[in-house]
């Protein structure tokens, strides 16, 4: 389904003043009122209990797990502990955890890892990846390989018959994410392995939006590669892993003292990984209410947007329980994150875990949207600490935002 809507109104120069203005106020206001925080996609805070099992490892169990001595030991005991806590909430075994600094390590170390044992030949990877997928599979080309990217349809759903035809290119690895970070499209990946298989192609799936907001399991899906992140989980920043199916070969991305099983070289980051391993073992208790609650809030939030005229992206999609991406004809994107953040709500226009680009959103350009409604694409993405006053608080504070730069665009279109 394309989406046809008017061109967004030119909000410069008046805008562009009013945002100076917005940035100024909203840095005198930081602390005077406790802002909402609806990005949870683009990073979550670290849970307290996340917390209080870190902190000794930065302070007195600061041992290099590698050290044979006491205070080694005990450091290495607690990577071995986390690396089963993330074996488990992922459905692998333990000796499949590679632990890196974050998803964009580990997604980098399955294409280029893979491609490191192989000649050159063809990489297929959807074309609403993450960046720190199609990056390194875009920087592959120099060495010979080709890049074939899968399309998707209107809702951000795989296109199964360009799959079909880009497996016909015989790749070598096919990556397919299993939910996406905008749109929260999620993706049928153990049917692309099932197609993927009876050509012989590896499948590497970037899990880090799954983990903890919707059911992931490495066995069960049967990839031979899948990625997570910590941060996304209520997890320290800078920790990460790549799970990898023993009979994958994989190049590591950097030498050094072997660490990881050689594919990771360079000291373990222990505070973030034990905190990443008390972090995945929250998920379980927590993931019935996120699937639950989750999907009445977003439902909540969309049935007041659709109210104010929104278009919400994917919308006939599978999607994440947490996230909605909407965009409101001729009302700029990036403005309306401004004066939200003004109005007190932490809100992202687009991928904002990826880059500070003001570009249309790739990921909407893929799926067909005109490209004057994707400039005015918001995401929210809810979190454990949301709750339904809040949403309808946002939506009060949106209704009276576009009111106001709609008010503004006719005085300056008039003027
Ligand atoms: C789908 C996806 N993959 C990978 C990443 C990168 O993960 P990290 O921030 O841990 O490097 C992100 C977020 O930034 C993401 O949303």
């Amino acid at each position: 389904m394309k989406q046809q809507f008017a061109a967004t109104v030119s909000l410069t120069p008046a805008l562009s003043r009013l945002r100076e203005r917005e940035t100024e106020s909203r840095d005198a206001s930081v602390g005077s009122v406790d802002p909402v925080y609806f990005d949870h996609n683009a990073t979550t805070p670290v849970a307290e209990a996340v917390w209080e099992r870190m902190l000794p490892f930065h302070r007195r169990q600061y041992g290099n797990p590698s050290s044979r001595h006491g205070f080694g030991r005990q450091a290495r005991q607690a990577v071995e502990e986390a690396r089963e806590q993330v074996a488990f909430a992922v459905g692998a075994h333990p000796s499949q955890v590679i632990f890196t600094s974050g998803g964009t390590e580990a997604n980098n170390l399955a294409v280029k890892g893979v491609a490191g044992w192989m000649r050159p030949g063809t990489v297929a990877v959807s074309a609403i990846e993450h960046p720190c997928v199609i990056g390194p599979a875009r920087d592959l080309r120099r060495q010979g390989w080709k890049l074939r990217e899968i399309a998707v349809d209107g809702e951000c759903r795989l296109d199964l018959d360009d799959l079909d035809r880009a497996l016909a290119e015989s790749p070598a690895l096919v990556s397919v994410m299993q939910a996406n970070n905008e749109t929260g499209a999620v993706q049928d990946v153990a049917e692309v392995v099932r197609r993927a298989r009876q050509k012989g192609a590896l499948v590497h799936t970037d899990g880090v939006q799954a983990l903890g907001k919707m059911p992931l399991d490495f066995a069960a899906l049967g990839v031979d590669l899948m990625t997570v992140s910590a941060h996304k989980i209520y997890g320290p920043k800078g920790a990460g892993a790549l799970i990898v199916d023993k009979r994958v070969e994989l190049a590591p991305l950097l030498s050094g003292g072997g660490q990881e099983r050689g594919l990771r070289s360079g000291t373990e980051n222990v505070p973030a990984i034990v905190g990443f391993g008390a972090a995945c073992g929250m998920i379980s208790d927590r993931l019935a209410r996120v699937l639950q609650d989750g999907s009445c809030l977003r439902d909540r939030l969309e049935a007041g947007l659709k109210e104010a005229g929104a278009m919400v992206f994917a919308a006939g999609a599978t999607r994440l329980p947490n996230t909605s991406f909407f965009a409101l004809p001729g009302v700029e994107g990036e403005t309306l994150v401004m004066a939200l953040d003004r109005a007190g709500f932490a809100v992202a226009s687009g991928a904002a875990c990826s880059s500070a680009s003001s570009e249309v959103s790739p990921v909407l350009a893929a799926m067909g949207v005109d490209p004057a409604l994707a400039k005015g694409a918001v995401r929210v993405s809810l979190g454990w600490g949301n709750n339904e006053a809040q949403v309808d608080a946002f939506l009060g504070a949106l209704r009276r935002e576009v009111e106001r730069m709609r008010s503004l665009a006719v005085v300056q279109t008039v003027a």
